[in-house]
Parts: structure tokens; sequence; C-alpha cells
């Protein structure tokens, strides 16, 4: 199956960097948002991402500007009848999520992969949805998407064997290694990342370090490139927020249980990186 023209729902921190990465690879790519003023929000990130990606000799301006013109935005759904393959990066909700996938499987032709990059929660419960559960998968990004090198694909026991052959050499085109986990909360990567995240707001909402002491002793004594109140400002906490309560409530383990104070910076404001203002203050 080739694939020619992706199309990627949501244009937030994950979006945005799937739009760049996809356009950048060469593919036709359409973007839907909720309203003009986050399209345009998440368009104007993709370009200046581009621009970085051009500044640190990435890419040439002429390669920037082809793979901008590759890239349309708009508001509606409908948009999307001629993409071979959908990624959802909208909010991590379910509700929102089966509601975007069974108006996508109206909406899309019959040969149309439909994905999603939720970092938590059950696949086949989205797949359930549509009436085209063998074409449907997880395709796991990483933030910053063009900088990260993984994909985590998520395979649910009815995504067949050459969906899952299609969606590896998409992977492939964007240079990505990829892994493939089983349907379960949290995949590989964030069943192992979001304990330790949690675990850390406990240690700073404990009163044991500092939260510059708690960052500086993971970068410096473990090698992470980031401190991990510093990572949760940069995936942001209402994601993690999220994260957390879809895995907590399928799994009944304490290790997924937000911490209070998470909870609480959610409902402040205090998002992260992408409201100015979590763990440390960035306006
Ligand atoms: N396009 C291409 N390359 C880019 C780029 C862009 N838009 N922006 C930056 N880069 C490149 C830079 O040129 C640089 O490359 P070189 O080393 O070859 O020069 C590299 O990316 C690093 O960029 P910077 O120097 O600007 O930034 P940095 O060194 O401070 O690193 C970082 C930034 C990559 C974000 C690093 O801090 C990091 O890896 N942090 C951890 C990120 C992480 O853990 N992400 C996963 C989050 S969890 C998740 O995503 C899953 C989930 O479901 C929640
Ligand atoms: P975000 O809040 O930055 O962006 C989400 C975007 O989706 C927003 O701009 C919002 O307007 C839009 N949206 C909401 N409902 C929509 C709808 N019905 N149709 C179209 N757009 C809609 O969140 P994000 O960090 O980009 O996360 C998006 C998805 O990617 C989530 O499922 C998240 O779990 C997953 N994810 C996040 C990270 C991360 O580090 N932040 C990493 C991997 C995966």
């Amino acid at each position: 199956m080739e694939i020619n023209k992706v199309g990627v729902v949501g244009c937030g921190l994950m979006g945005s960097g799937i739009v760049e990465t996809c356009a950048r690879a060469g593919y036709d790519v359409v973007v839907q948002e909720v309203s003009q003023e986050l399209l345009d929000r998440g368009l104007g990130r993709v370009q200046a991402s581009m621009q970085k990606a051009v500044s640190r000799n990435k890419i040439e301006q002429g390669q920037a500007e082809e793979a901008l013109a590759r890239i349309t935005g708009t508001l509606t759904l409908n948009d999307f009848s001629g993409c071979d393959l959908v990624v959802e990066a909208a909010v991590e909700n379910m509700a929102v999520k089966k509601e975007i996938f069974g108006q996508l499987d109206q909406i899309l032709p019959a040969h149309a992969i439909l994905a999603s990059n939720t970092s938590s929660l059950c696949i086949t419960e989205m797949a359930s949805v549509t009436g085209r559960g063998d074409k449907v998968l997880g395709i796991h990004f990483f933030n910053p998407v063009p900088v990260m090198p993984l994909i985590e694909f998520v395979r649910t026991i009815l995504t067949s064997d050459e969906t899952m052959e299609a969606a590896h050499q998409f992977g492939a085109s964007l240079g990505k290694t990829m892994v493939t986990a089983k349907d379960t909360p949290g995949f590989i990567v964030n069943r192992l990342l979001i304990p330790y995240i949690l675990d850390a707001v406990r240690v700073y909402e404990n009163g044991l370090a500092s939260r510059e002491d708690i960052d500086t002793a993971i970068k410096l004594g473990l090698n992470h490139p980031m401190g991990p109140l510093t990572l949760l400002d940069f995936v942001g906490l209402d994601t993690c927020l999220f994260i957390a309560d879809a895995m907590y409530q399928e799994y009944k383990d304490e290790r997924y249980a937000a911490p209070p104070l998470l909870r609480r910076m959610v409902l402040a404001g205090h998002l992260g990186r992408k409201s100015g203002k979590g763990f440390y203050d960035y306006r």
C-alpha cells in the first residue's frame, strides 16, 4: 500500500511535530484544528522549528520552503478524504478520540490507515467505533518529533500484517527506529516513564529536595538530557495527568496514581512550557 497524503488531527505540541516530520520526508500533509487561532499557532510552531533546523544546518532553506508548501491547514475533517494515512494527535481523552475515529471512518477511503498518537489509551477501543479494525494501530511519536528517533507501534489483536507492513515503511521513510508493543496502557516507554515522573513529583512534594536539585541529580547522576521535572514541563502537566489517570484506571496500581500536587498544578493552569509556567517559569 502506498502512502502519499497524510492527515494529522490536532496541531498542538505533537501534531505540529508530526506535520513537520512528514512534510520534510516528502508527504503532502493536511492538519486539522478546532479553531483558526490554534491552527495558526500550531503552524507557526512548525515554521519556527523548520527555521531552527535550517539554522542548525539540518536542512537547506529551499527544502524547508518546499516542505512548508506541502502543508495545508483546515478546520474540518472532511478535507481528509484524500488521505492514505491519518495520525490522530488530539488531546489525551478517549471520548474525543472515539468521536474523531468514528467521523474519520466515514470520510476516509476504504484503503486508508487510521492511527492514534495516544500515550496510554486503548487502541482497540478506538478501533471499535470504526468498520476497519484491521487498519487501526497506534503510531506513538516522541517529543520533539523531528529530533527523537523512536516510533512505538501499538498493534491490537485486530491490526493486520498489511497494516503493520505499511506502517513500518512509513516509519522508515521518516528515518525513525521502530519498536512494537501490545495494546496495553502506556505501551513500553510510558509504562516505565510515567511512574518515574510521578515519583519525582512525590519526592518534590514531600520536601526531600528542591526541584533544581532533583533535576540536577538525575541529569548529572544518570546522564539524562533533562531532569524529571523539566521533562514534565516539556511534555505538559495536563498530558501527563491524563496519561497517569488512564493508566491508574486500568491497572489500579498506586505507581500510576497522580500525586495531589500534579492535579492541583493542572487545575491552576500551570501546564509547563506550553502555558509559560509549570515547575519552572518560562515567561
Ligand atoms: N529539526 C531538526 N533538528 C533539530 C530541530 C528541528 N526542528 N530542533 C533541534 N534539532 C537538533 C539540534 O540541531 C541538535 O542536533 P545536534 O546535536 O546534531 O546539533 C539536537 O536536535 C538537539 O537540539 P538543541 O541543541 O536545540 O537542544 P538540546 O541539546 O537542549 O536538546 C532535547 C533538546 C532534544 C529536547 C533534549 O533536551 C532531550 O532529548 N530531552 C528529552 C526529551 C524526551 O525525553 N522526550 C520524550 C518525552 S516522553 C514522550 O514524548 C512520550 C509521551 O507519550 C509523553
Ligand atoms: P496539546 O495539548 O499540545 O495538543 C492537542 C491539540 O489537539 C490541541 O491543540 C487541541 O486544540 C487539539 N484538539 C483537541 N480536540 C480536538 C479535536 N476534536 N480535533 C482536532 N484537534 C483537537 O497535546 P499534545 O502534547 O500534542 O498531545 C497530543 C496527543 O499526543 C495526546 O494523545 C498525547 O497523549 C500524545 N503524546 C504527547 C506527547 C508529549 O510529550 N506531549 C508525546 C507523545 C504522545
